[in-house]
């Protein structure tokens, strides 16, 4: 039986422009391209979980505006539950503005609607009818710090994709099962310097403070995850033709729910997520480029292992 996952995040327009270089301070440069296309992390991981395969529902703000209506859009073309998604007067639908140059993105998110998605909002009764609860930070802390509590309160899985990176408190960690930083948010939660720390001590001091499984992830070399037995376990990436890493962690974090929604282990879901992503990276675009479970069952490692 499939998932059934409940999304609680925010939704972004994209805006996209392509340049062969980043312009300098004060600089104005030619780019190539422009895009809108639909995108923010709760709707990017919503829309990969459902072409997975996942029963998904997705919980997030708009504004009342063009933007809001062609985000609602993509969600329903991909078979996303919009019916609980709130509509609001007062500020626009979130922006992102993201330079793609030399085969790397900077964005810049402006949250707007998203700012009021709020505790009294997330739906209890989707909740209870869910098998996982996946989250992100790009709506108001205490709202995610509510729906992991109210997860837990009906016996949920809970995973937390900890981006954009900030401190958390314990109040939420606890709650979580499985977070899914990079290595600079892990640097962020573990409290040490990115460069300089030590992968597994940073994991081990994140897990003490309350989460069970932490899963890092590290880019083109793949990814590392520790479980109760706090031994870290590393994971090969895939090696792909890469077109857009924009949405790439999103995939992982959809790939990974999906995977520990039906029950697999955490070795087999991370192996899973893997796989998600690095196809999602071969595609440009951040909700265009995610898989579906047909790609995923073609998809031939062109490096090593299965
Ligand atoms: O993770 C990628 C997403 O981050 C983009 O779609 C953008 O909206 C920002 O939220
Ligand atoms: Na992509």
């Amino acid at each position: 039986k499939e998932p059934t996952v409940v999304v609680v995040g925010s939704l972004n327009m994209d805006i996209v422009i392509e340049a062969d270089r980043a312009p300098l301070e004060g600089e104005t440069i030619m780019g190539n391209q422009s895009n809108f296309i639909p995108g923010g992390k709760g709707a990017n991981q919503a829309v990969a979980l459902s072409r997975l395969g996942a029963e998904t529902t997705m919980l997030g703000t708009i504004g009342n505006d063009p933007f809001g209506t062609s985000l609602l859009q993509s969600l329903e073309k991909n078979g996303v539950d919009t019916g609980k998604i709130k509509k609001v007067d007062d500020a626009p639908t979130g922006i992102a503005s993201i330079l793609l140059a030399e085969g790397d993105n900077r964005i810049v998110v402006v949250p707007g609607a998203n700012n009021a998605c709020l505790s009294e909002d997330i739906d209890e009764q989707v909740l209870k009818q869910a098998d996982l609860v996946l989250l992100q930070l790009e709506i108001p802390l205490p709202t995610v710090i509510a729906a992991a509590r109210l997860a837990k309160k009906h016996g949920k899985m809970v995973v937390l994709n900890p981006a954009p990176a900030q401190s958390l408190p314990q109040e939420l960690l606890q709650n979580v099962d499985y977070i899914t930083p990079n290595q600079s948010e892990l640097g962020v939660l573990s409290d040490m310097v990115p460069d300089a720390f030590d992968l597994s001590k940073a994991m081990r001091n994140l897990q003490k403070l309350g989460v069970k499984h932490v899963i890092t992830t590290l880019g083109e070399k793949g990814s590392a995850y520790m479980s109760d037995d706090s031994n870290i376990q590393t994971i090969a990436g895939y090696e792909v033709p890469v077109v857009d890493t924009t949405g790439a962690g999103d995939a992982f974090n959809a790939g990974l729910s999906y995977a520990l929604g039906m029950n697999m282990s955490l070795d087999d879901a991370v192996r899973y997520a893997s796989k998600v992503s690095a196809l999602a990276v071969t595609k440009f675009g951040a909700q265009g480029g995610m898989p579906d479970k047909q790609e995923i069952l073609a998809f031939k490692n062109p490096s090593s292992e299965s």
